[in-house]
C-alpha cells in the first residue's frame, strides 16, 4: 500500500510517500480502505518527534482519523460488512491506503457526507463534544470562551456551542479568522496580539466571566483564563501549542472555585476510544445528518502532498480542517 512515512524527526519535508506492507486485521478488527484522512496538529507534533504514537499503532505513519470503506473483516466481527462506509479515530497510521481499526472503533458515515467531508469530522467533533458537553456539562445560556476558534477543534466547538444555546466568545490572532468564525455564528471575536484577553472577556460578560473555557492554546493563556472564568467556571485544557508551562494565580482558582481539567483522546485505552466512537455515531452523526453540524474544510490535497498540508498547518494558515484525499 501507499503510505506517508516520517523518515526522521523534522519539518514537513521529512514526510515521504513510500510503499509499505498491507496491514492485516486481527480478531475483532477491521481493515479499512482509507479514502480520506484528516490532518491534525498532533500529526505535526509527531513528525517533529514530540508526540510518539501509542504502542498499538504504526510508529512512523501519521494520521489520527479516517473515512473509508471496510475491505476485510477480522475473525469474530459480525456486526459490519465488507463495503460498509465508515469513519473514526485511530492511534496513528491513517495517512495510508489501509488502516486497521477495532471493529467498535468505526462509526457509520453520515449519509449526507462525502469521504473527504467525513474525514474532517471525527477528531475535532469528538474532542469538542467530549470536552464541552460531556466533561464540562455545557448548559444553554452559558458563555463559552474558545481559544484558537479558527482551528479544526475551535470551529467544531463553536458550532456545538451555538447548537447547545451558548453565547460564544472566540479568540484568534488574525482579523481574517475572526471574520470567518463570525460567519459560523461566533457572537464575540477577540483578536489577540499581546496574549491578553481577560479584561475584554470580563467586559463582554459584564464582569461575570466565561462559564466554560475551551483552552486550545495553553502556555500563558491559562493564567489569563483564571482571571476571566466565572465563579464555579470550568477550564478544560485540550491543547498546548503555546507551551506546557505558565505561572497561574491560584488565588483566583480558589476564590472562584474553578475546575481546571486536562484531556486527551489519543492516549485513551481502547475501551474509552470505543465509548468516544459510540458517542460519534449516536450523538454527532444524527446532528450532521439533520444539517445542524457541518465539517469546515479549508484545503483538500492528495496523499502525495502531505508535506504541503503540514506546511500550511504549521504556518497556522488553516481555518478549520485540512484533508488528504487518497482515492475517490
Ligand atoms: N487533547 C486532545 O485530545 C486534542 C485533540 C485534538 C486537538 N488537540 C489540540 O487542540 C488544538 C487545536 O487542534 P487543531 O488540530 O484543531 O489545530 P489547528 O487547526 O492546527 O489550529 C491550531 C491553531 O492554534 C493557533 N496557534 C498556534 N500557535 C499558537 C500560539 N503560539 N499562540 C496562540 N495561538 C496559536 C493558530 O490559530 P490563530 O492563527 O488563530 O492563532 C492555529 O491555527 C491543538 O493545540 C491540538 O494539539 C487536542
Amino acid at each position: 500500500m501507499r503510505a506517508i512515512v516520517i523518515k526522521r524527526p523534522g519539518g514537513p519535508e521529512v514526510l515521504t510517500l513510500e510503499e509499505a506492507a498491507d496491514p492485516q486485521a486481527g480478531k475483532g478488527e477491521v481493515k479499512v480502505r482509507v479514502k480520506a484522512a484528516g490532518v491534525n496538529r498532533a500529526d505535526s507534533l509527531q513528525r517533529m518527534g514530540h508526540y510518539p504514537s501509542p504502542p498499538d499503532s504504526p510508529p512512523d505513519i501519521p494520521g489520527l482519523e479516517f473515512a473509508g470503506v471496510i475491505e476485510e473483516l477480522g475473525p469474530g466481527v459480525d456486526h459490519l460488512q465488507v463495503g460498509d462506509k465508515v469513519f473514526g479515530i485511530a492511534g496513528g497510521g491513517t495517512y495510508a491506503d489501509f488502516v486497521i481499526a477495532h471493529s467498535r472503533c468505526v462509526a457509520r458515515m453520515p449519509v449526507n457526507l462525502s469521504f473527504v467531508e467525513a474525514a474532517a469530522v471525527p477528531e475535532v467533533f469528538i474532542t469538542a463534544y467530549d470536552a464541552m458537553v460531556s466533561q464540562c456539562v455545557l448548559a444553554s445560556g452559558e458563555t463559552v470562551l474558545i481559544h484558537a476558534v479558527g482551528s479544526g477543534v475551535g470551529v467544531a466547538a463553536l458550532q456545538l456551542g451555538k447548537l447547545f444555546g451558548a453565547r460564544v466568545i472566540g479568540t484568534a490572532r488574525s482579523e481574517d479568522k475572526i471574520q470567518r468564525a463570525r460567519s459560523c455564528g461566533l457572537d464575540h471575536g477577540l483578536i489577540i496580539r499581546d496574549g491578553k484577553f481577560a479584561e475584554q472577556v470580563k467586559s463582554i460578560t459584564n464582569g461575570a466571566g466565561a462559564d466554560i473555557i475551551v483552552e486550545l492554546v495553553g502556555g500563558h493563556y491559562i493564567n489569563e483564563d483564571v482571571h476571566c472564568v466565572a465563579t464555579k467556571g470550568r477550564i478544560i485544557v485540550v491543547g498546548l501549542v503555546a507551551g506546557l508551562h505558565c505561572d497561574v494565580d491560584f488565588g483566583q482558582v480558589l476564590r472562584k472555585r474553578v475546575t481546571i481539567k486536562g484531556t486527551t483522546l489519543r492516549m485513551r485505552p481502547l475501551e474509552e476510544k470505543i465509548l468516544a466512537t459510540r458517542m460519534l455515531e449516536n450523538h454527532i452523526v444524527p446532528l450532521i445528518e439533520k444539517g445542524l453540524l457541518k465539517p469546515m474544510i479549508d484545503k483538500v490535497l492528495p496523499l502525495a502532498q502531505a508535506s504541503e498540508a503540514h506546511e500550511f498547518m504549521d504556518k497556522n494558515k488553516n481555518f478549520g480542517k485540512i484533508v488528504l484525499e487518497l482515492s475517490k
